[in-house]
């Protein structure tokens, strides 16, 4: 539901040779540069609270399609990503069946396919609904697809389509606003797009260096009590034009796609609209924002209380959603659970993992944003080509200063 014109899907495991993605319908002559695709998958890499697996991979895009000489060409984009742990897994992930024909004989040495078996499913993972569901008597066969090393395919995909976003004067960023119990106050104004663009100097990217140190103390504490901590984040959309969206059809509300795509997101399970919570507690003539005459815009927005959107459209306010983000589910003293084979209750498995994952998750949530976005300006500008996208863009905010037409 969530992309109407463009298409896009990954594929790939997590400990498999390589990560794919497809992103389909950007039209022709997008100028592309590829290490700003890298530079965002490092980004998605750091922050403070990850495991060891992000010291193990260095995430760069392999462009295999769709991209010449450093523009788009209007055919689907297509990139590799390799997974540097494979070779620490080419047994165990082998698409070939072992040598006993696919199904280990179990008493196999460490680092062999019956080793490696998982029967005890986590608590809060994809584990057992998946293995009942698609019948698996190994969990690894859902984990491994479950797991969000898959992300790293959607900011590739991310950075694509926010390169275009750029042609038309859109921009997005995001920042960390809770970890744990370390939040940014409530009553704290809010985070200037400018400020969010520069969070990437802080671990946990926060942009208040007191609450980053606190949110940093709150790992520390989580990790030492064998913990792991979620928390919110904000995505800010600046330069976005009125009209993407629509008020219509229940499918073309943007922010039903904007809560689609960034609940698509592991662990993501809760999309908020402008301070919508706030919003719920106040008298309705506190919590619209008033239309105004304006200088240089014909009605402006002396607030942004809807965070961006009326009736299922831009407004032409910064779009703002905060995600909240649950704790991670693989704990290091795991909570009970039931071995799939024996019956027998056992402690849920233990696997390699981040103790937090909030501020990548936030650089994710940018991705699946700008994706929405640059889905929603094809949708009204449409176009083959930027030149052809961009003059009807420009059509239409000359339209829009002579509205209504007189
Ligand atoms: C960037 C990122 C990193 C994650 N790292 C881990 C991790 O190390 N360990 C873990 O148990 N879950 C991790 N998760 C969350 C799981 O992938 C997710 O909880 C799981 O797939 C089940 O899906 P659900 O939480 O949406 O129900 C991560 C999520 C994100 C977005």
């Amino acid at each position: 539901m969530s992309l109407r014109t463009l298409r896009f899907l990954t594929a790939g495991e997590s400990h498999g040779p390589m990560l794919v993605g497809i992103l389909e319908g950007l039209p022709a002559g997008v100028p592309i540069d590829c290490e700003r695709v890298d530079a965002d998958l490092k980004r998605r890499m750091a922050g403070y609270g990850r495991g060891k697996r992000m010291k193990i991979e260095s995430d760069v895009a392999r462009f295999v399609g769709g991209v010449r000489l450093g523009e788009t060409i209007g055919s689907p984009i297509a990139w590799l990503i390799e997974n540097r742990d494979w070779v620490n897994w080419q047994q165990v992930m082998s698409s070939a069946p072992t040598e006993s024909g696919g199904v280990a004989e179990s008493g196999n040495a460490p680092g062999t396919v019956e080793a490696r078996r998982i029967t005890r499913p986590r608590p809060g993972h994809a584990d057992l609904a998946g293995g009942l569901k698609y019948d698996r008597k190994d969990l690894r066969d859902i984990l491994e697809r479950a797991s969000a090393r898959e992300t790293a395919s959607r900011v590739a995909a991310g950075a694509v389509a926010r390169q275009f976003l750029e042609c038309l004067g859109i921009k997005v960023a995001s920042h960390v606003t809770r970890i744990g119990a370390a939040a940014r106050a409530e009553s704290a104004p809010p985070v200037s797009f400018a400020a969010a663009l520069a969070v990437d100097e802080s671990p946990v990217r926060c942009a208040d260096a007191d609450v980053a140190e606190a949110m940093v103390a709150a790992i520390d504490s989580a990790h030492n009590d064998l913990e792991t901590l979620g928390g919110t984040f904000e995505i800010i959309a600046a330069g976005v034009p009125v009209g993407l969206g629509s008020h219509v059809q229940w499918d073309r509300r943007l922010e039903a796609r904007l809560g689609h795509a960034l609940l698509s997101i592991q662990a993501q399970k809760g999309v908020e609209i402008g301070p919508a919570a706030w919003c719920a507690s106040q008298p309705g003539s506190r919590a619209h924002d008033a239309i105004l005459p304006g200088a240089s815009e014909r009605f402006a927005r002396p607030s942004n209380k809807a965070g961006g959107t009326e009736g299922g459209m831009t407004y032409g306010g910064e779009l703002r959603l905060t995600v909240y983000m649950k704790p991670l589910a693989t704990l290091r003293q795991p909570l009970p659970s039931v071995d799939i084979e024996s019956g027998e209750p056992v402690d849920a498995v233990v696997q390699r993992s981040d103790v937090c994952a909030v501020p990548a998750a936030a650089v994710v949530g940018e991705a699946m944003v700008a994706l929405v976005l640059a889905d929603a300006c094809l949708e009204k500008f449409g176009g083959d080509s930027l030149r052809e996208t961009r003059r009807n863009y420009e059509g239409y905010l000359q339209q829009m200063a002579n509205y209504p037409e007189r």
